[in-house]
């Protein structure tokens, strides 16, 4: 087998000892390695560089492809930017997956049988960073989902799912609320899992989804879902496995790939030979199964079962009475090593099939051509002082020849027309123009003409309307594609 070339950072903190004791059981285990070692944390930062990485770091991670990679600390003050994120989204790392299963009774969990592999979506939702404040009031964040994005995460979650021989996907969304965005993650959900006859899928309410996940974790097999809930999820699910300690994960993009343990630095017990290396090492399990060393993940990661199931413990791990030997990161690594070869008893042995397994390629996105038509404009104003009827009579005679206004809504509620003078209002309109013939059918919108959204804009400025800002209305190949207001 030909040798990999990877790139290795052994971080700050307790990194260096977790990536030494990493390194000699995948070593030992027969992994096909070359390694180039980058420096990257703290140092750098302090040296003052406010991304934690030198050029020359990129460029062996950019040539290498695959990155292995201990935790970092990041120095304390502001004005230092997140090294994960960073390589996360300079490199295109859109999946993040999280295995979380439980080694019950070794580690003690209320979930004896969990095994949950968590696929989230790593470079949308509202992780983008678009914030505005726009009134005094209201303050806003983008969230934006893409079809390339969501078509992306969720072939990796089938495709994943087909490698490991898991049964079933859920897809987890809020689009009975989100319906433009969550309802393109479920749409495409829906079309690629009919391509996946042989594996389970179901689609569930994120909420609902959750509750059920920190339940009966059991009942869950491959979970793929947006940016935001994944990050929430993927905390919930590690930390009923019982052992948030032990786990990797892995962020994975076209052509580039970066494994890590799920927890930090760990500064009070760095130089101590106290650390437990088998986060780091569950994320070596990935990596070697990443660059298809398959043969030396699964024994691996038996081995590390092993050697759990035989009580010789960290003391992060150790209980009286349950654990047989507590031993330091050096020692434990010694004793994963003596059992390369071995199979675990009572846990589930890492068994990958070998045959069936294939690198996830995921196919080039192609744009559809669609037909885009402007029937409307939503128009945010700013206005403390006036009332929903008084702003909707102002507006109404300012739309012009061409358009009309239809509705107002204040945080998503209509308050003009016909409005309740129940509803609290904030000083954040959205002021809904449309074609003035339309009819009432929203599925039977006019066009408008593009020149006729600025003429409005300027008409309403010039008569001391304070508009924040405005969003297109939009038809794509004749279907509506906005959401309506609650009670249009
Ligand atoms: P932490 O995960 O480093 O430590 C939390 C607690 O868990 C500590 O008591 C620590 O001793 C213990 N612990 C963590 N890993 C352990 C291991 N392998 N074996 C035994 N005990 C272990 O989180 P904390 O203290 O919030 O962060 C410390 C530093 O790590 C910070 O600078 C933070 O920014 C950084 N960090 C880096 C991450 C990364 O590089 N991916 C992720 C999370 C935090």
């Amino acid at each position: 087998m030909s040798k990999t070339r990877i790139t290795v950072a052994k971080g700050d903190g307790i990194g260096p000892e977790i990536m030494d004791a990493t390194l000699r059981i995948i070593e030992a285990a027969g992994a096909e390695l070359d390694y180039d070692f980058i420096d990257i944390g703290e140092k750098v930062y302090l040296s003052g560089n406010t991304a934690g990485i030198t050029n020359e770091s990129w460029d062996t991670l950019r040539r290498n492809k695959v990155f292995l990679k201990a935790p970092i600390t990041t120095p304390q003050g502001g004005g230092y930017k997140s090294l994960n994120v960073t390589i996360r989204k300079s490199l295109g790392l859109y999946a993040n997956i999280r295995p979380c299963k439980s080694l019950s009774p070794y580690i003690e969990s209320k979930h004896p049988n969990m095994d949950v592999i968590i696929v989230r979506e790593n470079e949308e939702d509202l992780y983008a960073g678009i914030e505005h404040r726009q009134t005094t009031d209201v303050f806003q964040c983008l969230k934006l989902i893409t079809i390339p994005g969501t078509r992306k995460i969720i072939r990796h979650a089938f495709e994943y799912a087909r490698n490991f021989n898991r049964k079933k996907v859920t897809c987890m969304v809020k689009d009975n609320i989100m319906k433009v965005t969550d309802g393109l993650f479920s749409q495409v959900f829906r079309e690629i899992s009919a391509e996946y006859p042989d594996i389970e899928s179901e689609l569930k309410i994120i909420d609902i989804g959750a509750a059920l996940l920190a339940d009966r974790p059991e009942d869950f097999d491959v979970v793929v879902t947006l940016n935001l809930y994944g990050d929430i999820i993927s905390d919930i699910a590690a930390q009923i496995t019982g052992s948030v300690g032990l786990g990797g994960s892995s962020n994975i993009g076209k052509g580039f790939a970066m494994f890590e343990a799920v927890h930090g630095s760990a500064p009070d017990i760095s130089g101590k030979n106290m650390a437990n290396p088998s986060g780091l090492l569950s994320a070596a399990v990935l990596m070697l199964e990443h660059v298809g060393q398959l043969e030396v993940a699964e024994k691996v990661a038996n081995a590390w079962y092993k050697t759990i199931e035989d009580g010789i413990h960290t003391g992060d791990i150790f209980r009286e009475g349950s654990s047989k030997q507590k031993v330091g990161t050096k020692e434990f690594a010694d004793a994963v090593i003596e059992r390369l070869g071995q199979m675990p008893q009572n846990i589930e042995a890492h068994k990958l099939d070998q045959d069936g397994f294939k690198p996830i390629e995921i196919e080039e996105y192609e744009r559809p051509v669609q037909q885009k038509d402007l029937v409307g404009v939503d128009v945010f104003v700013d206005d403390a002082t006036i009332s929903a009827d008084d702003l909707g009579a102002k507006l109404q005679a300012l739309a012009g020849d061409t358009m009309k206004l239809k509705m107002i809504t204040n945080r998503g509620v209509k308050v003009f027309p016909d409005g309740l003078p129940e509803t609290f209002c904030t000083d954040h309109w959205r002021c809904r123009f449309v074609h003035k013939d339309n009819p009432k059918d929203v599925n039977q919108m006019k066009s408008v003409s593009r020149e006729s959204v600025p003429a409005l804009i300027a008409n309403l400025v010039s008569n001391g309307v304070d508009v924040i800002k405005t969003e297109n209305l939009y038809y794509f190949d004749g279907k509506l594609a906005f959401s309506l207001g609650q009670g249009e």
